[in-house]
């Protein structure tokens, strides 16, 4: 899928392709299951992994993406500045230059800002350092997290290069339709977070039947949903079965489902949500 930054004239600036699918690697530890969970996806044809500052895993990531000796550019890196240092323009590019070592790469494919900074004035002075890190080719790309309508709106005033992508919740439960459009009204691609709800939905009963008919798992179902609706889909498992059942799922037709599966949604929201914070 084709991603790129408009500018203030309207105009596309640092188009970059991303794999639609990838594996997110939260809550795996460092030194613990996220080296061997990496492995397992690259082994299975995953080519796009989504880490964070946050998750304390990012050296295992390089370390899974050196040792299986794939070359660099056969992989797409999505990694996060944390919220927590999201505190001015110096802060945000030092962070970028510590993830970059940690990575043991030369450059991010897709870097984000992993939500609004708490405070509004630090929003633009941040924005400002991500363009600074695209601009020195750090990074192959800009974008955002967990940002609201509002947020999006507020770039416009500040940013010379709008994102290329906004990665907020979206599954069946949380279709967000508004914020959907907003993103790509904006120009900007929207990144399925927690596909599966972080596994609370998957035995829904409804999704189950679904699920039957399609003769598929209710997993799948899910992840392809998002897949489908044109998000680019992270879906996390530390499981090798569930690794390759999860990337299985780009296989199947889900068509015939899709009414049933729309009304699925019921504006659930399994983890945080910052795009409703001012
Ligand atoms: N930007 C943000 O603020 C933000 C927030 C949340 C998540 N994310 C990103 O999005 C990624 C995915 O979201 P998520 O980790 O929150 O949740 P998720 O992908 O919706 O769900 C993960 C949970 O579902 C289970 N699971 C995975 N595959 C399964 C299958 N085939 N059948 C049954 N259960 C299955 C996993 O357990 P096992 O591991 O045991 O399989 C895990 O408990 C994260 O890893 C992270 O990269 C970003």
């Amino acid at each position: 899928m084709r991603i790129s930054h408009r500018t203030q004239k309207g105009e596309e600036a640092y188009p970059t392709e991303i794999p639609q699918f990838g594996l997110g690697v939260f809550l795996m530890a460092d030194d613990g299951d996220c080296k061997s969970s990496v492995l397992a996806a690259l082994h299975a044809g995953y080519n796009h992994i989504d880490t964070a500052s946050m998750y304390q895993n990012e050296r295992d990531v390089g370390r899974a993406l050196k040792e299986t000796g794939i070359e660099r550019s056969s992989v797409f890196i999505t990694t996060k500045l944390r919220r927590g240092d999201a505190v001015g323009y110096e802060e945000a590019i030092e962070q970028c230059k510590k993830s970059l070592e940690l990575l043991d790469t030369d450059y991010i494919d897709l870097y984000l800002v992993h939500a609004p900074p708490v405070d509004p004035e630090h929003r633009a002075p941040v924005w400002k350092a991500m363009e600074y890190c695209l601009e020195q080719g750090w990074v192959k790309s800009i974008g955002v997290s967990n940002y609201g309508v509002a947020h999006l709106d507020a770039m416009k005033k500040y940013a010379n290069y709008m994102p290329s992508v906004n990665q907020v919740e979206y599954n069946p439960w949380l279709q967000r339709p508004h914020l959907k459009q907003a993103t790509e009204d904006a120009g900007a691609k929207l990144m399925a977070y927690s596909p599966l709800a972080r596994g609370k939905k998957v035995a829904d009963p409804k999704l189950g039947e679904i699920a039957q008919r399609l003769n598929c798992t209710p997993a799948q179902v899910a992840i392809k949903f998002c897949y489908d609706q044109g998000c680019i889909t992270i879906p996390k498992s530390s499981n090798p079965s569930r690794i390759v059942e999860n990337i299985a799922s780009l296989n199947i037709d889900i068509s015939s489902e899709m009414d049933a599966i729309i009304a699925l949604e019921e504006n659930y929201v399994s983890g945080w949500d910052p795009t409703t914070e001012p």
